[in-house]
């Protein structure tokens, strides 16, 4: 029953013109000609315009940008973008270790200190590396890898923990030293203390497998990850079957070889060979890594864990929803072709402020697997299609998961490729997806799936889309679901959204989801991709007049992918890294020769590959973005703003307030009006206006105008983007005076003005009856 009233729901949205609430905008292949188009179409024109969400945040309204194959880091008119830190640059601890900041930076999360506007933790991953940006290794080299080149490799991947700062205009900056700062590696890596900054401790009802624990030296594949409501980050190992003697099953075909027995003189490490059918030798191997990792930000001294109850699979992300009452749940997504989305519902329920029991929350609970209806994966004629032959939504239900399921998830469900690869056996049909990347919960505890593409013949999505997944009843722990298509990647004018192989998601306050694309690389700018050129950021407000609709934010460099999008609590700053730039010089048939820049795909950040500007490694950075300040430059000068941007440095000051009002109400009561701003700010406030006695009026006809005066002048500090309600009462004296003119037509004028100068656009004016 109650499941029916979920369906019936979706059924009325759905009716009538199909997919008529997935709607178009130009942010794509943008240009004033498809602006028009659009327009004459009866769609919507966001190109250069204001994006609405339901509330404003300090990011969410900007001018929509036009796609770029630029080599360059692009946001809108009015933000600027900085690199707080690159592959490649020191930190420190306090207990003299050095670290170097990781390569191919994908998931962050940030740990606020303090009120966390200007001073916070980044938790990183880093993903993998690019052995031909190290030592000039290029895929399937058949000259294998020296002891040094794996082990220099090795340290370039896993964690980072840094803290940063703020500095005096407003730029983030490491903080270093600092007791926070420290580096997690893929094992132990000579010159790194071994314990506990690199061992983790296994949890779970796998915990005694010695194929698995009970401690695992390092970690690797970590892609996304998450936080929990304890304060812990979350890191998913994800491609973990790579690095072994086995190519890595990915379109670059980078081979690790870190087991490889054909490596220069060095057996390789074994331990980093997955156990079958990951090894197509048959010899079994290990499952130390493929777990979903919990780290402590704020304790350098936390011994980071590895959790066997939520299963192993390739992991890309945790979303968690904590429902008062409920056992506490975690949602993720095992990122391959035709894999699966799961639940993970804890046997116990979150409980604010009990950090002890918080940490177990994770060590014991029941697996969960999606099983779609009428089918999982959506699926197309021909790849760039649009429109999918399967259905745009349906029914599901969670089908447990024993123990036994728990150390190679996807392979106990269904252990033939070729089943999982069918369209007609119960796999195929049922459980398969196409390629889950980020899953995300959303502000009513919906979930957000992010459905890459999956180019996987037969299946032919090239553009992905986004799912939302609606629990029966609401509830986190229901046995049942209905989901729905929400937004469809691919070219607005042909009923896309304008994204491309979305990829990470993240909620901001006011319920846009921000979205990061992820197109493969050997396939970027080209052929039915081509619309979208670069990798991109959106913003699609998920409810108010544009929901659903994506704006495109923030164009990525050359062959970058913008991964772990995460905002400050205050949203003040919107932190993005930049994944993989000149990703391909590494692949066999590259021409980029080791140690001459100037062949390398691009030179970002130090550089710009598209003007010839500063040949340069491009470096995996981190980037924070924010509203440029006054008397600020619109952005870094190696992060060039869009072509045409304008030097914009005011922040938007509005007031709302009521147009009429009686004096007599004003007297009495004062006035409220509600200021409306677009980043932090402290306001000098002031109220002023005429007020003309009769008697001067009579003595001068009717045209006598008082002398303006200053009623009222207050400090309001604004901290957070949005509006804040002021109320004002006048004093005694100005009680009186407006007794004795009560009689009288007069004006008021409210003004804002910030601490540099910038006054709100208009004054608002009170006339008053
Ligand atoms: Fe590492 Fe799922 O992308
Ligand atoms: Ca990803
Ligand atoms: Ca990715």
């Amino acid at each position: 029953m109650i499941e029916t009233e979920f369906e019936g729901a979706f059924s009325g949205r759905l009716s009538g013109t199909r997919r008529s609430f997935i709607r178009g905008v130009a942010a794509a292949g943008a240009s004033t000609a498809l602006a028009t188009t659009l327009q004459k179409a009866g769609g919507l024109d966001l190109f250069l315009e204001t994006a609405e969400a339901a509330e404003p945040t300090h990011f969410s309204q900007f001018s929509a940008i036009a796609a770029s194959g630029a080599d360059a880091f692009q946001v809108p008119d009015g933000f600027r973008a900085d690199v707080v830190i690159a592959y490649g640059d020191k930190f420190a601890d306090d207990r003299g270790n050095e670290f170097t900041y990781g390569h191919q930076n994908d998931y962050l999360a940030f740990f606020p200190l303090g009120d966390g506007a200007s001073e916070g933790i980044l938790f990183v991953n880093h993903e993998y590396t690019s052995p031909f940006y190290l030592h000039g290794y290029k895929a399937n080299d058949p000259a294998g890898k020296s002891r040094a080149e794996i082990d220099q490799e090795r340290s370039t991947i896993g964690n980072s923990i840094l803290h940063v700062r703020r500095n005096a205009e407003g730029i983030w900056k490491p903080v270093s030293p600092s007791r926070y700062n420290r580096r997690i590696y893929a094992g132990v890596v000579a010159g790194q203390p071994a314990a506990p900054a690199s061992t983790f401790r296994v949890t779970g009802p796998l915990a005694a497998d010695p194929q698995i624990g009970p401690l695992v030296d390092g970690t690797l594949g970590n892609c996304s990850g998450g936080t929990t409501p304890w304060g812990t980050a979350i890191s998913c190992e994800e491609n973990f079957d790579g690095y072994g003697s086995q190519p890595l099953p990915s379109p670059l075909d980078f081979v690790y070889g870190w087991a490889d027995p054909t490596n220069d003189g060095f057996p390789g490490y074994p331990e980093y060979n997955p156990d079958v059918p990951y090894r197509t030798d048959g010899t079994p191997g290990l499952r130390k890594y493929g777990w979903v990792c919990e780290h402590d930000p704020y304790d350098p001294d936390f011994v980071p864990r590895k959790h066997t109850a939520l299963g192993r699979f390739r992991h890309e992300n945790t979303s968690f929803r904590h429902v008062p009452g409920k056992p506490f749940v975690i949602y993720m997504g095992d990122d391959g072709n035709n894999d699966c989305i799961y639940k993970f519902v804890s046997d116990r329920e979150f409980i604010p402020g009990n950090r002890a029991h918080n940490l177990g929350i994770l060590e014991s609970g029941t697996l969960y697997v999606a099983r779609w209806e009428p089918e999982g994966r959506r699926r197309f004629t021909t790849s760039g299609d649009v429109e999918p032959t399967t259905a745009e939504s349906g029914t599901g239900t969670w089908v447990a998961i024993p123990v036994a399921g728990l150390s190679d998830t996807r392979n106990y469900l269904e252990p033939d490729p070729a089943n999982r690869t069918s369209t007609t056996t119960d796999y195929g049909l049922h459980y398969a997806t196409n390629r889950p990347e980020d899953v995300e919960v959303g502000p009513g505890g919906e979930l957000y799936i992010a459905l890459t593409n999956n180019t996987t013949t037969g299946i032919n999505d090239a553009y992905g889309s986004l799912r939302k997944l609606v629990e029966a009843e609401n509830d986190p722990t229901a046995a049942s679901f209905v989901w729905t298509e929400y937004a469809a990647g691919g070219p607005t004018d042909r009923g896309g959204v304008g994204f491309d192989a979305p990829d990470n998601l993240v909620f901001d306050s006011q319920g846009n989801v921000w979205v990061v694309t992820d197109i493969s690389t050997s396939v970027i700018g080209t052929g039915v991709h081509a619309f979208h050129a670069n990798n991109a950021t959106f913003m699609v407000p998920t409810r108010g007049p544009n929901a659903g609709v994506a704006f495109r934010f923030a164009n990525m460099p050359i062959q970058s992918e913008g991964t772990g999008p995460y905002f400050t609590p205050d949203e003040s700053t919107l932190f993005i890294n930049v994944q993989h730039p000149g990703e391909q010089a590494g692949v066999a048939t590259s021409t980029a020769v080791f140690g001459d820049p100037t062949t390398y795909p691009s030179y970002w950040p130090r550089g710009n590959k598209t003007t010839g500007q500063s040949p340069a490694e491009p470096l995996p950075s981190t980037v924070a973005i924010t509203r440029v300040r006054p008397g600020q430059s619109p952005g870094s000068p190696v992060i060039p703003p869009p072509a045409g941007a304008r030097d914009r440095t005011r922040p938007r000051i509005a007031l709302l307030s009521p147009r009429r009002q009686s004096l007599a109400r004003f007297r009495t009561s004062g006035i409220r009006f509600r200021i409306q701003v677009d980043e932090p700010v402290r306001l000098r406030v002031t109220v002023s206006g005429r007020l003309t006695s009769r008697r001067r009026r009579r003595r001068a006809g009717g045209a006598a105008r008082g002398k303006l005066r200053r009623f009222d002048r207050r400090t309001i500090d604004v901290r957070r983007a949005g509006t804040v309600t002021v109320r004002l009462r006048p004093r005694a004296a100005l009680r009186l005076l407006l007794r004795r003119e009560r009689d009288l037509p007069g004006l008021l004028s409210v003004r804002a003005v910030d601490r540099a100068g910038n006054r709100s656009t208009r004054t608002k004016t009170l006339l008053f009856k």
